[in-house]
């Protein structure tokens, strides 16, 4: 027997067993098997807890202890945890016993899916179900190519687009980027710069440019109308819009995809992923003009051109359907956005009493917060003493505390930013809000008084800091 065998008996398979026997190995099991820097990061800032236990925007740890999750899961967790219509969507399909991926025949959910997911994009009219956020920008990004027959495609500075090689290749961060060359040909344009857009595209070469109408990095919104400018240059260059909405779609910036906050904006090719996936089943959608996947899929012999073996599966679209079903029958996209201004306007008002708070951006539930040098002189020999070692040192000072003495889980948006991010679950409500804020208010006040507990964690960061230089 090998030490990864269950010790259930009878040849059968028991995961709870497994669970209890083992499931205390966890940081070990990860160390020696998986990518070791994790558990390193999650001991270095004390964030290497065990919870047992999740349900909607909380999770517990082994003394009972709640945990409010404003990260969901880096946006999976579009309804929360273990939401019942979804589960229930699972188990029933399970049960079902379905001839799914048989590879030869048409299943009903994938079509049903498509439909349900087309009916909020009027304008759009097919759509290619992969696996994961980065296969549905892989897909645009062929797409795109094959039905303009140009190689090149534009993507704004810092943009994030996922992490295999085609996405990589639109990925505005050289931190990402460095030692993966060569990638596909790109050239990076400033968010928002219509001019150097406009140049790229008299090149003639330009397929598309792809953007992230908010960018997760640093919550960075395209500015009003560049869009819809961006849309119509393209297409008088005979070149497409792809809108990447894997985060921000489904809700979470309080529309139901955040391109249509504005009038006028008719992406060719949309990319959907995390919350469609109830948090269980992994998926991607690319959502896209009849003409385009008319191209790609021109004959009987290109049938598969573009393909993925786990595409469709009965599962993913289960949970997709089940997701949108409870986007509307809860209102999802209309909490998302009161929610979300409740929570802006909350910590907004801050920004006057804190010095080392400067700005709260944002829409819906994707709300970036911003650290900046503070005027005082007390303050700003700290926050320099921390700059000169890392950017984004300060951010996660404030990370920590929230999930140490307060159990929040938030998250630094990006390496060296001083911007956290909350994405929480799109069902939380005031009782969410007023738990973040007053823990929020507690450390900036903490960070203000200049001494304590807090200050001399960012030492120990500034020494770990210099430590990996
Ligand atoms: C805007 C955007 N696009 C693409 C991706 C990649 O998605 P995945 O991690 O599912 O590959 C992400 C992931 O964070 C994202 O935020």
């Amino acid at each position: 027997m090998t030490t990864a065998e269950p010790a259930a008996g009878n040849g059968e398979f028991d995961l709870g067993g497994l669970l209890a026997e083992r499931g205390a190995e966890r940081y070990e099991l990860h160390a020696r098997y998986l990518n070791h820097q994790l558990p390193r990061m999650l001991h270095t800032i004390g964030f290497d807890k065990v919870y047992e236990r999740a349900e909607g925007a909380y999770f517990w740890d082994a003394d009972g202890q709640d945990h409010l999750d404003m990260l969901a899961g880096f946006g999976v967790m579009g309804l929360g945890r273990h939401h019942p219509v979804v589960r229930k969507a699972l188990h029933d399909v399970l049960d079902a016993q379905l001839a799914d991926l048989t590879r030869f025949d048409c299943q009903p959910l994938p079509g049903l899916l498509a439909e349900r997911l087309l009916a909020h994009s009027p304008h759009l009219d097919r759509v290619f179900f992969g696996n994961s956020g980065t296969e549905a920008v892989e897909t645009a990004l062929k797409f795109a190519r094959y039905a303009t027959g140009r190689p090149r495609v534009l993507y704004c500075d810092h943009a994030f687009h996922g992490l295999t090689t085609g996405s990589l290749s639109v990925n505005g961060e050289s931190g990402f980027r460095d030692g993966f060359a060569p990638l596909l040909p790109d050239t990076a344009v400033p968010l928002g710069d219509l001019d150097a857009l406009a140049r790229e595209l008299r090149k003639g070469d330009v397929a598309a440019l792809i953007v992230e109408p908010i960018q997760g990095k640093g919550v960075h919104e395209a500015p009003p109308g560049y869009l819809r400018a961006a849309q119509e240059l393209l297409h008088g260059h005979k070149a497409l819009l792809i809108l990447d909405e894997v985060q921000t779609g489904l809700g979470r910036t309080g529309d139901f995809y955040a391109y249509q906050h504005e009038e006028g904006v008719e992406p060719d090719l949309v990319c959907v992923a995390k919350a469609l996936s109830g948090g269980y089943v992994p998926v991607g959608a690319t959502l896209g003009k009849e003409w385009i996947f008319k191209k790609v899929y021109s004959s009987m012999d290109r049938v598969l051109v573009h393909s993925a073996s786990f595409g469709s599966n009965a599962q993913a679209m289960a949970a997709g359907l089940a997701v949108l079903s409870v986007m509307e029958n809860e209102e999802i996209v209309a909490n998302a956005r009161a929610t979300g201004e409740l929570l802006k306007s909350r910590l907004a008002a801050l920004v006057d009493t804190y010095e080392l708070l400067s700005e709260v951006r944002g829409r819906g539930l994707m709300i970036g917060i911003e650290f900046g040098r503070p005027r005082s002189l007390k303050l700003r020999g700290r926050w320099t003493m921390l700059q000169a070692a890392r950017k984004g040192l300060f951010a996660q000072m404030v990370v920590v505390p929230l999930l140490q003495r307060h159990r929040i889980l938030t998250q630094v948006s990006g390496d060296h930013l001083e911007v956290i991010k909350l994405i929480p679950p799109l069902i939380i409500g005031e009782r969410e809000v007023d738990r973040f804020v007053a823990a929020f208010t507690e450390v900036m006040d903490d960070a203000h008084s200049g001494g304590g507990l807090m200050w001399d964690f960012g030492r120990t960061l500034v020494k770990q800091a210099v430590a990996n230089r």
